[in-house]
């Protein structure tokens, strides 16, 4: 398997919004991002408003409508609240990877076209994925400004401080489809990205006595896009995925997991500003205690105190761990990974864990339990 398609890796993410002005506060406060770069009416563009965020290479766009007649965005929070509207690729030529993807059975969404200005160009083209959701190719190489043409340096420097959260770029993106679609999308990304299935969770690798799922991860050459995909299993009650994909409307994108290069300063930082984690049960630290040749770099004291999750692998080992909802749906999440000497993995020691913590909160929401229809077996 080779990086035929000229596979950079990740670029930016943009989420559509109801107040991009609001959440990009968030985004500058819970994670310490830089609010680098904005377009609106001031830069010409009548109907919507986005802020562009970094942090190291992590790249985030925050957009909301400002006029009536932008359907597109108000349909898609409408129906989906806030999410992520697309997540892009750089590669070397964006004509190149466009073709081969629509050659192969892409949906196609924008053909490639150029952005222009005084500054240069940039490339971009857009395929569907999933429901609503998008994947764009991008190439900046000729551009020397900021993000895109049409953005401006921030009208308002918002200043927040906050201790560096050691944030560094996106490790993977994950997508929640319905019953019987993952095998669809992994072999669309397969077929127009070539890509490649690594990891591929069956019924029982994944799950708690009440809810399961199924999980194929697709991966780009040298791994540097890896993307899971969902799917709900049956089980006695509903799984995590079974009310994402009721809660928004549709499939989309679950969860992005960013990399850390110091996880117990991310999470430390994170809290002081707020953000909220799944909690982990003092016994999962008690049995890592007990674990043969974990042979890990961190106390485990320092990884009970921030409720992180460790995974061993055959080579190296992860540690992460998951925010609750960040929005007022409970649909999309973060994830804060570090991974130690090659681990390549996505922690599956710790679904067990992790599941049974997500299903306290579910039965908070009233959203747990099935009902008397759903109980009933197929026609
Ligand atoms: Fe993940």
């Amino acid at each position: 398997m080779s990086n035929v398609l000229g596979i950079r890796g990740y670029d930016y993410i943009e989420f559509y919004v109801g107040s991009a002005k609001m959440v990009a506060y968030w985004y500058a406060k819970a994670l310490g991002m830089s609010i680098t770069g904005y377009c609106g009416p001031e830069t010409g563009i009548r109907d919507r408003i986005s802020y562009y965020m970094t942090k190291n290479n992590l790249k985030f766009v925050i957009t909301s409508p400002v006029q009536p007649n932008c359907y597109e965005i108000f349909q898609f929070i409408n129906r989906h609240g806030d999410g992520v509207k697309r997540w892009s690729v750089e590669v070397d030529d964006v004509e190149k990877a466009f073709s081969y993807a629509t050659k192969n059975g892409a949906i196609m969404v924008e053909r490639p076209h150029k952005l222009e200005d005084h500054n240069g160009s940039v490339e971009e083209a857009a395929i569907r994925l999933y429901d609503d959701t998008e994947l764009v190719y991008i190439n900046r190489d000729n551009y020397n400004h900021i993000f895109k043409p049409g953005f401006c340096e921030p009208r308002q420097k918002i200043n927040i401080e906050c201790e560096d959260t050691c944030l560094v770029g996106v490790d993977h993106i994950v997508g929640n489809v319905r019953e019987n679609e993952m095998n669809i999308w992994a072999s669309y990304f397969n077929k127009t990205m070539n890509f490649e299935t690594f990891v591929d969770f069956k019924a029982g690798d994944i799950g708690t006595k009440y809810s399961a799922l199924l999980s194929k991860v697709v991966r780009s050459a040298d791994f540097k896009i890896k993307n899971p995909i969902n799917e709900p299993f049956e089980g006695l009650k509903k799984s995590q995925i079974e009310e994402y994909i009721e809660q928004y409307y549709g499939s989309g994108v679950q969860h992005i997991a960013v990399e850390t290069d110091n996880i117990i300063k991310t999470i430390s930082a994170l809290r002081k500003n707020g953000v909220e984690f799944l909690e982990i049960p003092s016994t999962y630290y008690d049995m890592l205690r007990k674990r043969d040749n974990l042979n890990i770099k961190e106390n485990i004291d320092d990884l009970q105190k921030e409720h992180i999750l460790c995974d061993k692998e055959s080579e190296g080992y992860l540690l992460q761990l998951f925010t609750k909802p960040i929005g007022d749906r409970p649909t999309f999440f973060f994830e804060f990974i570090q991974r130690i000497d090659g681990a390549q993995g996505f922690g599956k020691g710790n679904f067990q864990s992790l599941f049974e913590s997500i299903e306290l909160d579910q039965k908070l929401r009233g959203n747990l339990d099935k009902t008397a229809e759903e109980l009933m077996p197929p026609c």
